[in-house]
């Protein structure tokens, strides 16, 4: 079949490259893609919101399957459109409808979802500026530190932690008064400080059957030991020591059987992916969020690990037919590295000439583009995060020093990367 996979990071590079090993794919494309998907596929140079060149190049191209990468199309209602076109509907979707993919989109529907399920969560209320003072207050009578949430997508950047009650009733004015977050933020979420280790865990969803993908961890501060700002992800392991199987089976139990059998309840057919970031709190899971989509760079750990013909499963997720397959995953470990632009996650230049990409020969190394672009021969970056380096091992240590012996050979100016990624988890299994 003829697939479009639509996105230009480290997640759209990592599927492209899963599906392109697929016999069941014939002609691949990715909207708008980077310059390492456009060395295995066609880069269409269409934007992820643009749902009717969208659907027009689909119908140019004779697509029968596309899969969405990240949220914005998904919660803007991309497979909404292409449903309500009976020129477009044959065509498989992969990614919840308008209705699912408000998990994401609306971290006040989230809350409330999670709390007629009974999946655990930290408590919280949502505030707007009708009721600012009563949000003050909250404040005033809840413990620090204390977590403010922008109810719509943000970029990954609407979430604040706030040390001091002054600091979070200064936020939450900013967010309700002075539209800190634009629209997203004329709702906030606050809620209680959950206190563990994060964990990202995924299933695909057909609507009536699920299968639950390897655990990741992602590293999210932009320093080494876990300081500094919150980027999109610096850097992934899969499987997670911490992880154990009783572990697991807490999080299939209490949270990812209620929420598909709430989605169920609530009349919401969700084909998709379903991200669960987690909090790992004494051996407990609790949900910090849900997302309608593969994380990034987790996907760029996961997917490597997948033995199956991921169109295959694909497939199955848009047929209902999710109960007829049974998934194998690799038992190596594989680690992913973020090599980013410098002074990400600031200001920080595009279009410096990426060196070394071709002088890569691990074979237990894959290098997956995330902000890059041609530019006649030359790789330039074009984004914060420029390129993910995975590789695998036999454990965390090994995958983790074959990524940093690549990311070392890949190289321009200003190039940064952490060093560190799941050290803090090898120190703790030793700990164990
Ligand atoms: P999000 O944008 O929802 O992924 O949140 C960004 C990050 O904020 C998460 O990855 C967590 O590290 C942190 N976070 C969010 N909610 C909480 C919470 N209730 N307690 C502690 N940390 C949180
Ligand atoms: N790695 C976190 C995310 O994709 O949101």
């Amino acid at each position: 079949m003829n697939i479009l996979i639509v996105g230009s990071g480290g997640r759209e590079h990592t599927l492209t490259w899963k599906i392109k090993q697929s016999p069941l794919c014939k002609n691949l494309y990715v909207a708008p893609g980077n310059a390492g998907t456009a060395l295995l596929a066609e880069n269409v140079n269409i934007g992820v919101e643009d749902f009717s060149a969208l659907g027009n190049f689909c119908k140019e191209k004779n697509i029968e399957m596309v899969v969405v990468g990240p949220e914005v199309p998904l919660v803007a209602g991309i497979k909404d459109y292409f449903k309500g076109k009976d020129d477009l509907k044959h065509i498989a979707i992969i990614g919840p409808d308008k209705k699912g993919a408000i998990l994401e989109g609306s971290k006040d529907f989230s809350k409330d979802f999670m709390a007629r399920h009974n999946i655990p969560t930290a408590a919280s209320k949502t505030f707007t500026s009708a009721n600012l003072e009563e949000g003050l207050q909250y404040i005033d009578n809840h413990s620090v530190p204390i977590v403010l949430k922008a109810d719509g997508l943000a970029a990954g950047k609407g979430v604040v932690i706030s040390e001091t009650r002054e600091d979070a009733k200064a936020t939450l004015k900013d967010m309700l008064l002075e539209s800190k977050f634009g629209n997203a933020g004329s709702k906030v979420v606050i809620e209680e400080f959950l206190n563990g280790i994060e964990i990202s865990v995924f299933i695909l969803s057909d609507g009536d059957n699920y299968i639950v993908l390897p655990a990741a961890k992602d590293y999210k501060r932009i320093g080494e030991g876990d300081t500094g700002p919150n980027t999109g992800g610096m850097g992934a392991v899969s499987p997670v020591p911490f992880a154990n199987q009783q572990f697991l089976d807490k999080v299939e139990e209490k949270i990812i059987k209620p929420t598909v059998e709430g989605l169920k309840k609530e009349g919401i057919d969700y084909t998709g992916f379903i991200f669960f970031g987690l909090m790992n709190i004494k051996g407990d899971p609790y949900v910090i969020e849900y997302n309608a989509r593969l994380g990034d760079p987790e996907t760029e750990v996961i997917i490597p690990r997948l033995k199956n013909d991921f169109v295959e499963v694909l497939k199955a997720m848009a047929n209902k037919t999710l109960n007829n397959i049974q998934v194998a995953f690799d038992e190596r470990h594989a680690s992913t590295v973020m090599l980013v632009a410098e002074g990400y996650p600031g200001d920080y230049e595009k279009g410096r000439r990426i060196q070394g990409l071709d002088k890569v020969t691990d074979k237990d190394v894959l290098v997956f583009h995330a902000g890059t672009k041609l530019s006649g021969d030359d790789v330039l970056t074009n984004g914060g995060r420029v390129i993910s380096v995975t590789a695998y091992g036999d454990n965390m240590k090994q995958a983790l020093e074959k990524a940093k012996a690549t990311a070392e050979i890949i190289d321009w100016k200003g190039k940064n990367y952490r060093k560190d990624i799941g050290l803090d988890l090898l120190s703790l299994s030793a700990a164990e």
